[in-house]
Order: C-alpha cells, then structure tokens, then sequence
C-alpha cells in the first residue's frame, strides 16, 4: 500500500464519533495523531481544546505579501449503526475494487487527508507553499461545530484570510469536477409527547385515554401534505425561487431523477410536485422524521400504552429563511396540532441557515480552474447541496470570507451510512487539486 493510504488507513482506525460521549478519548487520539501528521509534513500545528472535542490548527511559515487562504474539514464522524448492515468493521478500513470502505471515509476523512498530504507534498518538493496556509479541522463537524464559533471569535487575527476551501460535498458523477455554490441550512428539534404517569395495561384502560404513540403519529403526519408539501403555516414565505439558469444548468448534468431512485433504492420518488429531484433536494426546504421511539419495542407483542413517545426531527432551510423564524413557525404548528389528551415537550437543537456564494467570483473562477485541472476533461458542474456545513456562515460573520465548496463525494459514497466508502482514484485527485488549488489561489 502507498504511503499515502496507509496514513489515511490510520486516520481511519479512529473511531471519532463526535456525539458519543464513550467515543471521547478515541476523537482526542485522532485530534493528536492529526497534529503529528501535520507536523511531520512541515508545519507548525497545535491541538486546542474546547469544552468539547479538540480543534487541530496547523499552518506554513509567513509568506510575506502572499495571500492567505484557510482549508477547512472535520475529523469526527457520524455513528456507525446499524452496524450489522456493513459489509466490514466501519473502524477496519478495506479496498474492495479500488474503493475504500469505512466510516469516514469520504466524510470527511479521505477528503481532508487529501488535502493535507497535498500540502505535504508540496512542501517536499519545493520547500516551501505558494501562499499563506491555515487548515483548520474541527471534531464537532457532526454536532453542529458547537465550539468553533467561539474560536473563531477568540482566535480572529491569526485566522485572518483571504478565501476558505472546503472539500466536504460531492461530485455530480465520478470524474465530473462540481463547484457546489450553495448549501441547505438546518433546524433540529427532538418531541416528547406523554399522557399517563406510567405504562398502562391497554385491556383495562385503552379506550379511555390518548396513546401518546398514536398522538405523536398523528402530530407527525400533520407535518405535509399528501404529495409532500410542508403545512406549516408560513413555512414557504421567504424560500428564494429557483433562478431560471439554475434550472437550465442542472437540468444537463448527468443525475437524473431515474438515477436518485437507482441511488436510493426507493420503489418511486416522492414529493414536492413541480420540481425534478435535484431541484428539490438542492433548492426546496423539508421536514424530516430522524427517529422516531417510544413503547415496546423487543420480540412478541405486549399489550401496554406507553406513558411517552419521542421523534427527532430536522428541516433543511434554503435561501432566505430565517432558521430562528423557522423555528417558531414550526413550535406554533406542533402546539396547535398535538392531539387533545397528551403533553407536548419540544427541545430545540442546532440551527443554521443555508449557505450561498457567487460562483462567478474571482476566487470561485480560481477554484473552478483548479477542479478542471484535477479532473481533466469535463466542464465543471456547477451545483448547490442539499447537505449542510453551518460553520461556513459563521466563516462569513466573523472571518469576514467566503467558502469554495470543492466536493470528492459521489453520490453512492454512503455518507452517515453503512457501508461507507471513497474510491482511491477520488483521494488520488484530491491530491492534486490541492496542488492546483494552491497554485491558482496564489495568484
Ligand atoms: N459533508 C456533510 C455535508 C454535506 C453532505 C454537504 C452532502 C453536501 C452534501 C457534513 O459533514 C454533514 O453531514 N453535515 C451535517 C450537518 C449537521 C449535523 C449540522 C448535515 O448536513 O446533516
Ligand atoms: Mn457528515
């Protein structure tokens, strides 16, 4: 195996899982090993600690006059269940057929480590970068970056930079380079519904009281339309209509809707009428059920109301909503739709909203340049995501920069689930549109 693979490999070997608080040492362990790394390629890095999980900050000696450009990525990961659907150990990284199969893999890992190995590289070659280089690379990534906000704020001058890099969305298909301009944003919130004060025989007392399972069902269905359009009162008010180029661009690119049920592996696509799936995955906001709990739950059957149910869930905002906006819309929803003869807790989580930069940019051309050049052949796709990275507004607020989103993900890399995986020929060209990147940057 290459040198090359074999840091990855080990990158991989942690099991970085931020929101699990036994994973804790095994995210530092990963947070130190990344600083060495960076320290052996050349540069000067530390490992900061937070109240939360450790921010690794590395950069080059002082270019004088150079620009300074910072290159963003995360080393945690999202958990590894359901863990009997992996074909191997998520923490046990495999190649099979010349893709990399872990968790990981390609969120965030392989397309950070390309980067920094690309700066390694580079560094060995010439001595030295062609510019100023901070990477800064977070472990709080998949909870919400709760902690980087407040280092940014604390460490202001030295992050100072011309332009941020981030190589953590995807690609339209292999070989296809992708300039992704804007992000979906986010709102979180977990429901607690309860009627009685314990479990109850549902012989002696059904029929009598709300279930809250049936009640939390029902509050949850309230949530869309039948052809999958939200009902919150307002919900749509801001969202930014798709511009006609948008439409026109994307309706080219070689991700068809016949393509994201092949991907998906749905029996047939649902929602919003009116818009392909691209267009509804990357510029329409959704309301999303993550979990949802509550009752028996073991072998058999058990004749039981459960004294509460849970849900857990997420909408993805676009261009213009306001998450805090969002979110009292979606509190007045639920408290005007909850089922008489329960109680309704909701507890907000994180929030973000969406994220949109000009493509058409000094750096955006830049950055482009560097993807053709990496990915020799095509034109580039230029798209939004339906994902989020909340920290990239932040960069905006307090940074005062913009983000190039320069994704190595394809649409089959199984992020956040089984089977996780990055071709090795992706983490290659990562490699190299480091090189390229840097170069036209410096310019
Ligand atoms: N790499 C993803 C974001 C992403 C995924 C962008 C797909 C574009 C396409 C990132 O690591 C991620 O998963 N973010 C979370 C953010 C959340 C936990 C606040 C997300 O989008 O769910
Ligand atoms: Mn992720």
């Amino acid at each position: 195996m290459s040198p090359h693979l074999e840091d990855l490999f080990s990158f991989l070997r942690f099991a970085s899982v931020s929101t699990e608080p036994q994973h804790k040492t095994d995210v530092e362990r990963c947070a130190h090993w990344l600083g060495q790394k960076l320290t052996a390629i050349g540069l000067t890095a530390q490992v900061h600690p937070t109240d939360g999980h450790p921010i690794v900050v590395a950069r080059n000696q002082h270019v004088p006059g150079g620009r300074t450009v910072m290159i963003y990525g995360h080393y945690d990961v999202q958990p590894v269940d359901p863990l009997n659907e992996w074909a191997s150990a998520p923490f046990e990284p495999e190649i099979r057929d010349g893709v990399i199969y872990g968790r990981g893999t390609t969120d965030n890992k392989g397309q950070i480590l390309a980067h920094v190995l690309g700066v390694g590289e580079a560094m060995k070659e010439k001595g030295e970068l062609p510019l100023n280089l901070i990477l800064l690379i977070e472990g709080e990534e998949e909870i919400g970056s709760k902690h980087l906000e407040e280092f940014l704020q604390t460490h202001r001058e030295e992050l100072k930079c011309d332009v941020i890099a981030v190589s953590d969305t995807g690609m339209v298909a292999k070989g296809v380079p992708t300039f992704t301009y804007g992000l979906r944003g986010l709102a979180a919130v977990e429901l607690r519904v309860s009627g009685p004060s314990s479990d109850l025989h549902s012989g002696i007392y059904g029929g009598t009281i709300a279930n809250p399972a049936t009640a939390l069902a029902k509050l949850l269905a309230s949530l869309h339309t039948k052809d999958g359009n939200i009902q919150i009162e307002g919900f749509y008010a801001d969202v930014a209509p798709l511009e006609k180029w948008e439409r026109d661009a994307w309706a080219t690119l070689p991700l068809k809707d016949a393509d994201v049920a092949a991907l998906t592996g749905v029996p047939e696509l649902f929602g919003e009428k009116g818009y392909t799936a691209l267009e509804r995955i990357w510029a329409r906001p959704t309301a999303e059920v993550n979990g949802i709990w509550g009752g028996f739950q073991g072998a058999g059957s058990k004749t039981v109301i459960p004294r509460e149910a849970f849900a857990k869930l997420t909408f993805r905002l676009v261009p213009n909503q306001n998450p805090k906006d969002i979110v009292q819309k979606i509190h007045a929803h639920l408290k005007s739709h909850c089922p008489a003869g329960v109680k309704l807790e909701i507890h907000d989580g994180h929030s973000a909203e969406a994220y949109a930069t000009d493509p058409h940019s000094n750096f955006g051309k830049a950055a482009q340049r560097a993807l053709k050049t990496a990915f020799p052949g095509g034109e580039v796709a230029l798209i939004r995501e339906g994902g989020s990275i909340p920290i990239v507004n932040t960069f905006r607020k307090v940074l005062g920069v913009e983000t190039l989103l320069l994704g190595l993900a394809l649409p089959d890399c199984r992020a956040h689930a089984p089977n996780e995986n990055f071709p090795v020929e992706n983490f290659e060209a990562g490699i190299r549109l480091n090189h390229a990147l840097l170069n036209e940057l410096a310019e």
